[in-house]
């Protein structure tokens, strides 16, 4: 069976890729460098690229981490235009945790879209560590995606006929790491999340919360800079979320992540230091309680 793997793609592996599934669930993975309007200096069964451009070239710069200019985007959708929004300036530094709340459409899955490399924006540029991503070719925000950026959605986006370390493997492997090297990486964050004693176990066959943990082992074995989280616990049980939420905390502070969170949870926001509301085309700073409040330690460990 040979299926094209928008879910792969959606969650931070490098290129546009076919995957093979044989029988007993081996795997045989077929790069495809990016779309056709991809670097044209990379020929579609040429080289991989080598190390990442984005790193190597911004190394030492100054912070923000992120920051966005300007920035638009409008759908096409059904031969009109739809504006999500317009003219949103804002930073992100280096080892925040940054909470985005807002109305259901109001455009925060969008704007995550947007700084993760999976879509463009209309107008305005994304800088992050001061090179814009919204100019790089394809291949080169496949890259920027796979090495930077760790994502956490509310739709898994597991394989389910693959086991949680497959899964957790799969980014690496893309990214052109060893096998071995890989795996070893891979068992060792799928303990970091607690699950060492599901990584054998199919993806499928796990429960939710469980799913959830592998989906952050697989976002942060590559070790991001940056992690998104769009409404990461809209799929779990309270106590589970909590769970999830607290994990998600811990991981951050261990690993220095910078951590953009869209929740509907104020409870969840109120963790982060800074708050941004989406509303009517624009994101506005917020004052939380809790996330100004001296004492507020953010994420329980
Ligand atoms: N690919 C798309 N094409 C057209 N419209 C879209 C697309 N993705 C989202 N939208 C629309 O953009 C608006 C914002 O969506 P979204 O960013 O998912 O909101 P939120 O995450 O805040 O709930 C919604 O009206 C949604 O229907
Ligand atoms: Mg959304």
């Amino acid at each position: 069976m040979i299926r094209t793997c928008d879910p792969l793609i959606r969650s931070q592996i490098l290129y546009p890729a076919e995957l093979r599934v044989h029988e007993g669930r081996k795997l045989l993975l077929i790069y495809r460098f990016g779309a056709e309007t991809a670097t044209p200096t990379q020929p579609a069964s040429g080289p991989r690229p080598e190390g990442n451009a984005i790193l190597k070239s911004t190394m030492g710069a100054p912070e923000p981490l992120l920051r966005c200019e300007d920035l638009q985007k409008i759908y096409l959708s059904g031969g009109r235009e739809l504006p999500i929004f317009s003219g949103l300036n804002f930073q992100v530094f280096a080892g925040e945790r940054v909470a985005i709340v807002g109305e259901s459409g109001s455009g925060k899955s969008t704007l995550l879209h947007l700084l993760g490399g999976l879509d463009r924006p209309t107008r305005g540029r994304i800088l992050y560590k001061s090179q814009d991503i919204s100019t790089l070719p394809d291949s080169a925000l496949a890259d920027y995606r796979n090495r930077q950026i760790g994502f956490v959605w509310q739709i898994h986006y597991l394989l389910p006929e693959f086991t949680a370390l497959e899964n957790v493997m799969m980014p690496l492997l893309i990214r052109g790491d060893v096998r071995e090297s890989a795996r070893t990486r891979a068992r060792a964050t799928l303990q970091d999340v607690g699950l060492a004693e599901r990584a054998d176990h199919r993806a499928g066959e796990l429960s939710g919360g469980e799913q959830q943990r592998v989906v952050l082992a697989r976002a942060l074995a590559g070790e991001p800079a940056l992690l998104l989280a769009d409404e990461p616990t809209g799929n779990l049980d309270v106590r589970t979320g909590e769970r999830i939420m607290d994990l998600i905390g811990s991981l951050q502070r261990k690993h220095s992540l910078t951590l953009i969170l869209v929740t509907h949870n104020i409870a969840f926001a109120e963790r982060c230091e800074r708050a941004l509301r989406m509303e009517g085309g624009g994101l506005t700073e917020i004052h939380l309680t809790g996330g100004t409040t001296p004492g507020n330690k953010g994420f329980a460990t």
